[in-house]
């Protein structure tokens, strides 16, 4: 199974936005993770769509939008027209799942579905075959540099062994106080898209951090 990174550009240097961009994409990085904050959904506010649709133009990664803002599906054409590939909204943010995950289809981005550490994984149960993606956040949504909750494991297992159970293929992607040290734990449990912001971006070495993530990637992805 294919394994990517996808860096959270929350951690980036908001001076050299473009320059440390260009580093992960040379790297050979293939996604970079958006972290969108609306101060209502979450107790912080980041950047949004004026933003991304300004990196469009200085990157060719898949650009993985992850919401984490109120009634997501108001917003779904203007994050994919500003080039969002990949639109993650939280089944907590939305009165609708089903109708936000149509809009997301409809708009011709992939769709994500993502859970708070608090929510049980089997919210999500009924949405698995309508989506190419679910996210397991392993930390509080809203910041970035907090530590990597392992109580959160089996819920990766979990949709990993519901995929193989429903011959389905989506993603499942990991977000949140991912390490050198722990990423081994979250690929075991089978997830195969691993976000990781402190430690790429508050490296000193980048590139050398985001090699070191895919190096491990490529062990597992040989077995
Ligand atoms: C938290 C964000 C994460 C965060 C990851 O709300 O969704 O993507 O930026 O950063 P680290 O890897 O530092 O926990
Ligand atoms: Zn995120």
């Amino acid at each position: 199974m294919a394994i990517y990174l996808s860096p959270s550009m929350l951690s980036i240097d908001f001076t050299k936005v473009g320059e440390q961009l260009a580093i992960v994409e040379q790297a050979g990085v293939p996604y970079i993770h958006l972290d969108v904050m609306d101060g209502v959904f979450v107790p912080n506010i980041s950047f949004g769509i004026p933003v991304i649709k300004g990196i469009r133009k200085a990157s060719n990664m898949v650009f993985d939008a992850h919401l984490m803002i109120v009634d997501p599906e108001r917003y779904v054409e203007q994050f994919r027209d500003a080039g969002a590939d990949i639109i993650n909204f939280h089944v907590e943010a939305t009165k609708d799942p089903a109708g936000c995950i149509a809009k997301i289809k409809e708009s011709g981005a992939k769709v994500g579905i993502t859970i708070k550490p608090k929510t049980p994984v089997e919210t999500i149960k009924p949405y698995l075959k309508d989506v190419d993606m679910a996210l397991v956040m392993t930390v509080e949504p809203g910041f970035g540099g907090q530590k990597f909750m392992a109580d959160q494991v089996p819920k990766i297992a979990q949709l990993a062994a519901w995929k193989k159970e429903m011959g389905l293929s989506y993603d499942i992607e990991v977000d949140g106080g991912i390490t050198l040290d722990n990423v081994r734990e979250v690929l075991d449990a089978g997830a195969n898209v691993i976000v990781a912001g402190s430690a790429v971006f508050g490296k000193e070495d980048i590139a050398g951090a985001a090699k070191g993530f895919m190096e491990i990637f490529k062990e597992y992805e040989a077995k």
